[in-house]
């Protein structure tokens, strides 16, 4: 863990031109720089740096943040990398946060294990390329592979003698005790003696997605039936075999630039790939994919494309792990290759471009391919068809979006010349039955009513039901510290004008009716507000620039760029207004204002429903006097911002 001393040290050291610098020529303009956006492709720059604000924005594409949110964006960092990278870059030592012992004895064990991976890696290594045995042996069967002598070296690529304990003993000659030793799974001990898990092995080195050696890989290279053709390291504190993907840390950029990865089984899969340039590929090295895994890949893309040595029993085992990709919201492509031949060995065949070529022409989306399959095997049978209808449905229903759950019905309602709506309402049943149960789910959405209604306008206006809350947080994260006048009218009625801070005023406002955001990243920085409110400061701007939750800061600092679009109406209407606190009081008002009217609309429309399920007369009229209320309330808060906006 970072210590936060040492993340306001960096945040306040980087200077965002200087970052974005490093990956995108900046020209200035006035007080930003601006150049063409490393995020979209365009012509003429869209892509603006502000120094003085520490921020980018881009006015083509919308990507805005810090330096920290550039790296993370840029270079597919984590939070944590993209700050060691700057600690680096600005040579700030970094300082870890104070622990408690037992968490220091657990980043000291993790860490020795890092290195004695390192370790092992470098003996491994040094064993190929120099010993006899590493050459003749090793070497010699990895050239017959044809793996080239640069993606040996990349990969890193080992040799483990055949002397029962070469290594072992290397390790305890070089201080490492026989306890880390087989902590790590390096080694294995059987009563008194030691000796090495991998030994005669090739060994593969699995990286983390940063680079770091968590374990190893090892194939045997004669045919001894009686012994596993692999054997992995077992798990540790740092190799946790769910949570990891073989080949990642060599893939992730390439993976981010395709927007698409290649999921394959095994380590020379992986390697044959890349070897032919195709460097967005992964394996999951023999497990089936977990949830953990699929979330990796989603940090670099929503697109997985799973190349399959095709046997249809080993790929309808496969479906229940699909189908967790499809609930994560990620689009899934299959590739099967011909029979007989995995990726590598293909690919040994064929040229890189054929291969390419190959992949393109046969990814068949995912579920379009399963209902082709089963199809297939159900030939005519009326039942068997029927219980296959249950089987695409319940796929279907698993993808977290409305219109891609549509999109689906329809074409497999074609593919299965079944009317679109039975498959549509199977998929409602099932969904329904599980959101009764309390479980997430999500119903398709009826593509023709989305087409027909308005058109898409503004970046705010794509999502109407949040527009008021961002205005209040961005209205806070901009005036936050302006004093507006107040009028309060005194028992004996006279008039009391007062200053008071625009974050005051809101907080007050807003906690007065209970008031809370829907978006969980606007509720989290008005939070903030509060808790500032309670100990009577008011947080600064920069605190959420620099937020530690990423979400917070990008949040934070796209709004406070957005283009102001109110004022745009003023200048229509004519309504001139005298100063600017006067304007920020105007802006001020009609923002909570808005914000109130938007949660009484709201409340309507949900009672509207509420109603409509009723059947009893007397629970009807209770609803329908509450609904009176409710707009009777929604009345006068349009009245009062109309009013605020014309005065
Ligand atoms: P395969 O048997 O398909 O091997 O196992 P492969 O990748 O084609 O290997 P080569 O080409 O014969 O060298 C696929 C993956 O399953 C895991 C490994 O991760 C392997 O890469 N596996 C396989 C094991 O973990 N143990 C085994 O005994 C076999
Ligand atoms: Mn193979």
């Amino acid at each position: 863990m970072i210590a936060q001393e040492t993340i306001d040290q960096i945040f306040s050291a980087v200077r965002i031109e200087e970052v974005v610098g490093d990956f995108v020529t900046l020209k200035r303009r006035g007080v930003n720089m601006i150049g063409l956006c490393p995020f979209h492709n365009e012509k003429t720059p869209s892509f603006t740096v502000s120094p003085v604000k520490g921020i980018f924005k881009c006015f083509g594409c919308g990507k805005a943040g810090n330096a920290v949110n550039f790296l993370m964006e840029h270079e597919h960092f984590t939070y944590p990398e993209a700050l060691r990278f700057l600690a680096r870059k600005y040579q700030i030592e970094v300082e870890e946060e104070e622990v408690s012992p037992g968490q220091q004895e657990e980043i000291n064990e993790r860490e020795r294990l890092f290195n004695l991976n390192q370790f092992a890696a470098d003996y491994f290594i040094h064993t190929l390329h120099t010993m006899e045995e590493g050459k003749a042996v090793g070497l010699s069967y990895l050239k017959e592979r044809e793996i080239r002598d640069d993606i040996i070296r990349k990969f890193q690529i080992g040799y483990c003698p055949s002397v029962w304990d070469a290594f072992t003993s290397h390790a305890q000659k070089n201080g490492y005790t026989t306890d880390i030793l087989v902590e790590s799974g390096l080694t294995l001990q059987k009563e008194e003696r030691y000796y090495d898990r991998f030994h005669s092995r090739i060994i593969f080195p699995i990286h983390s997605a940063s680079g770091r050696i968590i374990g190893f890989g090892g194939r045997i290279l004669s045919a001894d039936k009686n012994r596993p053709k692999y054997i992995n390291s077992p798990e540790s504190s740092i190799y946790n075999k769910s949570k990891s993907l073989y080949g990642l840390y060599f893939a992730r950029n390439a993976i981010a630039s395709h927007d698409d990865c290649y999921l394959v089984e095994g380590y020379t899969d992986v390697i044959a790939l890349h070897q032919a340039g195709i460097e967005q590929t992964v394996a999951s090295s023999g497990t089936s994919l977990t949830q953990e895994q699929i979330r990796l890949i989603r940090r670099y893309t929503t697109n997985i494309t799973i190349l399959y040595d095709g046997d249809p029993a080993g790929i309808k085992a496969s479906f229940r792990g699909i189908d967790m990709i499809l609930e994560e919201g990620m689009n899934v492509r299959i590739v099967l290759f011909p029979d007989g031949e995995d990726p590598d060995s293909f690919t040994r065949k064929h040229h890189p471009d054929e291969v390419k070529a190959f992949i393109a022409n046969h990814a068949e989306n995912f579920i379009l391919f399963k209902t082709h399959l089963l199809l297939k095997e159900t030939a005519g049978d009326p039942i068997r068809k029927a219980s296959l209808i249950k089987e695409i449905v319940a796929t279907i229903g698993l993808i977290p979006d409305g219109i891609t759950q549509s999109v689906y019905v329809k074409e497999c309602a074609e593919v299965m010349e079944v009317p679109e709506q039975i498959l549509m309402n199977e998929v409602r049943k099932i969904v329904r039955s599980k959101l009764k149960k309390g479980l997430p789910a999500t119903e398709p959405t009826d593509i023709i009513a989305v087409a027909e209604k308005t058109p898409p306008q503004e970046e705010f206006a794509l999502d109407p039901d949040e527009y008021q809350e961002k205005e209040l947080i961005r209205l806070l994260l901009l005036y936050g510290e302006a004093e507006i006048p107040i009028t309060r009218l005194h028992e004996n009625n006279q008039e009391e004008v007062s200053m008071i801070q625009v974050a005051d005023f809101m907080v007050m406002d807003l906690s007065g009716d209970d008031l809370h955001f829907r978006n969980p990243t606007l509720e989290a920085v008005f939070s903030v507000y509060r808790e500032g409110f309670e100990q009577g400061r008011i947080p600064s701007r920069d605190q959420f620039i620099s937020h530690a939750d990423p979400e917070i800061s990008r949040t934070a600092i796209d709004l406070m760029v957005t283009p102001y679009e109110l004022s745009d109406n003023w200048e229509k209407n004519n309504i001139f207004i005298e100063t600017e606190e006067k304007r920020i009081k105007q802006l001020v008002f009609t923002a909570i204002l808005s914000f109130k009217g938007k949660k009484l609309d709201t409340m309507i429309a949900e009672k509207l429903l509420e109603i409509q399920t009723i059947t009893d007369p007397a629970d009807q009229a209770i609803l329908l006097q509450e609904l009176k209320n409710l707009k009777q309330s929604s009345m006068l808060i349009n009245k009062e911002l109309g009013r605020v906006i014309t005065r």
